[in-house]
């Protein structure tokens, strides 16, 4: 059975005394989701340490939202798995649009990169999805596929037991308007048969799919009761614990 996930992305939100805040109110919080549904947190790096401690116990996970695509050297402002590790990081999101679109992150540097978070022990959100142009081109399918195909069949069938994808299309994010559930759920079968293709049924069925784009208390229910969406990570709803809970408890 694949594992329900909420991750909450802070994006370059919060300062280290808002986040350990943030951070206090969703590990309380967090008793009241079931057992079954796990809970990811991922703030601005100069709060992971800060956060991680407000987190102690409460079973919520500590994600980064990128990494280094080089282990160690003559990076400047880069952050390295070894590094996330050490400050107690269990995941990293990768490829999340913003890093494709602002900050030129290649299919080709996201291999590298997956490459070092599972070697370095972190599990990896890998974030796909359509832009608006490609999405009214009817290339949605076939962009998602690409995505995953660039950077995931590189990897093992055991390499993507720690692997989670999130399917955000570009549009919905931080706009307000949310994929419908039928829109988003063609899309996550979609992504697990392209899984099948290379890895077999099984580890299909076994990968966490969540969606993103504007995913908010009021419609987590019926986005989460789609047969292929797994969870879903969570931006601008993600910074109110509150909100963020509602979510998790919409299985
Ligand atoms: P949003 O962001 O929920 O604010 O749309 C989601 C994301 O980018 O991960």
């Amino acid at each position: 059975m694949r594992k329900k996930i909420v991750a909450g992305n802070w994006k370059m939100n919060t300062t280290k005394p808002d986040g350990v805040e943030l951070a206090k109110a969703v590990a309380a919080g967090a008793s009241k989701v079931p057992a079954g549904v796990g809970l990811i947190v991922a703030p601005p790096f100069t709060h992971l340490c800060a956060v991680g401690k407000a987190l102690a116990g409460s079973g919520v996970e500590l994600s980064a939202q990128n990494c280094a695509d080089h282990e160690k050297g003559a990076y400047t402002g880069e952050v390295s798995v070894d590094m996330l590790k050490a400050v107690g990081c269990q995941w990293t999101i990768l490829g999340h649009s913003e890093r494709r679109q602002y900050y030129g992150e290649t299919d080709e540097k996201l291999v590298e990169k997956v490459r070092l978070a599972l070697a370095g022990g972190l599990g990896v959100i890998l974030c796909v999805g359509e832009n608006l142009e490609e999405r009214e081109a009817g290339k949605h399918f076939d962009v998602c596929s690409a995505q995953v195909k660039n950077v995931l069949y590189n990897f093992t069938a055991e390499d993507m037991k720690k692997v989670v994808i999130a399917y955000e299309p570009v549009w919905a994010i931080g706009t307000g308007k949310t994929a419908t559930a039928e829109q988003a759920e063609e899309i996550h079968a979609h992504i697990r048969k392209v899984l099948a293709d290379k890895f077999g049924a099984e580890v299909a069925d076994d990968t966490t799919i969540l969606y993103g784009g504007s995913c908010k208390p009021s419609n987590a229910k019926e986005l989460f009761a789609q047969p292929d969406i797994d969870g879903g990570l969570i931006g601008g709803a993600a910074l109110k614990a509150d909100d963020f809970i509602q979510i998790a408890l919409s299985f």
